[in-house]
């Protein structure tokens, strides 16, 4: 909904995705003044329509519109995104089909690169719904020992530096910096912050950061693509959940 700037990259994005996987979709760009009845109506339809196995609703919406009651109208066997109420507490028990994208692309990264969670020191900087809470939860799955901290967080140097894994998720350009993160840390960056000079940084101060880690992502092109993929999984996972193809 709206005309933000950013989402209206995302959702391109998606869209690609979508086609280069051969996945079916559509995308309504609903404009800003559509009202919340008008949005719900349309998530009903969709939540209905047999050929459809998956819904997202790009966030964030206009402020006339209430996140939670839009989430909270998908039907969670369609909820790609995993940010219905269900599916939170199912990713709690451990016990899911849909795990939040980009929290699942940051695990599937880890995994690719060999490493091994299993013991090791996690810290989350970062506590949303989207990203810093399930992150927790997903490494703390994979046997990791999770720290998650905050804009509240008090001595915040001391706690990312005892990191082995450290994972980003503020929204602060440049906030995390190579004297914060421990010598050989692997340092992933979920940050996607647009300066003033339209240029895109993440929430790591890449080349102070890059000194000390022993592995780190990039932003663009680490996470970003990852989190698209990890749609394109849940939507697979959807159609064979919901018996639609
Ligand atoms: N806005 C920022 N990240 C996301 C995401 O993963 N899903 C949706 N629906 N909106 C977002």
């Amino acid at each position: 909904m709206g005309e933000d700037p950013a989402s209206q990259v995302y959702v391109r994005n998606k869209e690609r995705a979508c086609e280069e996987c051969g996945i079916y979709s559509e995308k309504y760009a609903l404009p800003e003044e559509t009202t919340q009845d008008e949005l719900l109506a349309l998530i009903d339809k969709l939540n209905k329509q047999e050929n459809i196995s998956g819904i997202l609703v790009q966030l964030p919406v206009p402020a006339h519109i209430d996140e939670k009651t839009v989430i909270n109208a998908i039907d969670p066997k369609k909820d790609v995104d995993a940010f219905h109420p269900v599916n939170v507490g199912k990713i709690m028990v451990g016990n899911y089909d849909f795990v939040p994208c980009t929290p699942a692309g940051v695990m599937e990264l880890i995994k690719e690169s060999g490493i091994d969670v299993t013991g090791k020191e996690c810290v989350v900087v970062g506590r949303s719904n989207i990203v810093g809470k399930p992150q927790a939860m997903l490494l703390l799955h994979s046997n990791g020992t999770v720290t998650i901290c905050h804009s509240k967080t008090k001595d915040l140097a001391e706690k990312t530096k005892a990191a082995d894994i450290l994972v980003a998720a503020v929204g602060i350009p440049n906030f995390i910096k190579g004297d914060m993160i421990k010598e050989g840390a692997v340092v992933i960056d979920v940050g996607i912050n647009r300066l003033e000079n339209k240029k895109l940084c993440g929430d790591v101060e890449f080349e102070s950061a890059e000194k000390v880690a022993g592995a780190i992502t990039p932003v663009p092109g680490g996470v970003g693509p990852m989190t698209v993929a990890m749609l394109m999984k849940n939507t697979v996972r959807a159609a064979v959940v919901n018996g639609t193809k």
